[in-house]
């Protein structure tokens, strides 16, 4: 049996176990993974950070007034998933130009990322108090609710979009529970678009995106001694239209058999694919319906110029 108590093991057991080979995308994010996804976030054909940006630079005192209307107390920030918050910045600093002073939260699977933000953050931004929370969603959530009652929850990117509907629902819900009603959650989602602008934004020219897939083997062959042959395997992007969804995928170019310590022997035909990631790309009643379910009501969405991706304000109801 595997050992529970190793998470990555236990995931790797499980994913590559199943007759439709996964691996959960939370494993790409291990120090060299997190560097690899900020480049992809400087690609020119990784348009969603781009757009996020510029909707947090010309509207986050807009974000900040509807997020802190009707109420007293101090807005505080937690943001889910964090990084680097290089965007998150902008809209840090509206809090603090705004009321003063703010606590923020920046919440990370990936402990390098956050020292780095927390050193920027510390330097540049005055007026902000930073306390980082290394661990996952579900390990920080309990840590919202030591906030002030008046909170903003963050949760950019389309990160969102890994999570099939049912088990957003059930992130989105425990966010909301952490919250007071009329606390907020801003949710970034990617639109529905061109498949031809879609899928080079997973399959760069210049190989970043294959390099942060590939690195997931590297990963494993480093932290399990797993026996994957990396030059055997490449990267693939598709386009699922009937799931709305840009997929990643691992393709095994040969027959091959592949050993993990611990979890058993894996055999893969040529051609057949790890999926290693779903990235969701969204029409707003979806998104409206996923807020509602989980317990928020829906306050105003904003958009980048070009309307490739949406900012969605939402306030918690009475639980
Ligand atoms: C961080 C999950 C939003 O799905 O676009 C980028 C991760 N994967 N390129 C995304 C990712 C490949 C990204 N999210």
């Amino acid at each position: 049996m595997t050992d529970p108590t190793h998470p990555v093991l236990a995931a790797v057991a499980q994913g590559l176990g199943a007759r439709h080979r996964t691996l959960p995308p939370w494993l790409f994010y291990d120090r060299r993974g997190s560097e690899l996804f900020e480049r992809i976030t400087e690609l020119p054909e990784y348009y969603l950070t781009r757009a996020e940006r510029e909707i947090l630079e010309t509207r986050s005192d807009d974000i900040v007034r509807l997020a802190a209307s009707g109420a007293e107390d101090p807005l505080h920030v937690v943001e889910l998933g964090a990084g680097s918050a290089t965007k998150t910045q902008l809209l840090l600093r509206a809090v603090v130009r705004l009321q003063g002073a703010c606590t923020f939260l920046p919440v990370d699977v990936s402990e390098a990322a956050l020292d780095g933000a927390v050193e920027r953050l510390d330097r540049e931004e005055p007026g902000l108090r930073v306390r980082p929370v290394a661990g996952t969603h579900h390990e920080a959530l309990p840590v919202i609710g030591e906030l002030g009652p008046r909170r903003l929850v963050l949760f950019l990117g389309s990160s969102i979009g890994n999570h099939e509907d049912e088990e957003a629902v059930a992130l989105l819900s425990a966010v909301a529970e952490q919250l007071a009603p009329g606390g907020c959650l801003l949710l970034g989602t990617d639109r529905r678009k061109d498949p031809a602008v879609l899928l080079p934004a997973y399959d760069d020219a210049q190989g970043v995106t294959a390099a942060f897939n590939l690195n997931l083997l590297h990963r494993l062959r480093r932290e399990l001694g797993a026996d994957f042959d990396v030059s055997s395997w490449r990267h693939e992007a598709r386009w699922n239209d009937a799931h709305s969804r840009v997929e990643m995928h691992l393709v095994s170019t040969v027959a091959q058999v592949v050993t993990v310590p611990g979890a058993g022997s894996f055999h893969f035909e040529a051609g057949e694919s790890i999926h290693t990631e779903s990235s969701i790309k969204y029409a707003r009643p979806r998104v409206e319906r996923l807020l509602r379910d989980a317990g928020f009501e829906p306050v105003e969405v904003l958009t980048d110029a070009n309307e490739r991706f949406d900012l969605h304000l939402a306030r918690r109801v009475q639980g």
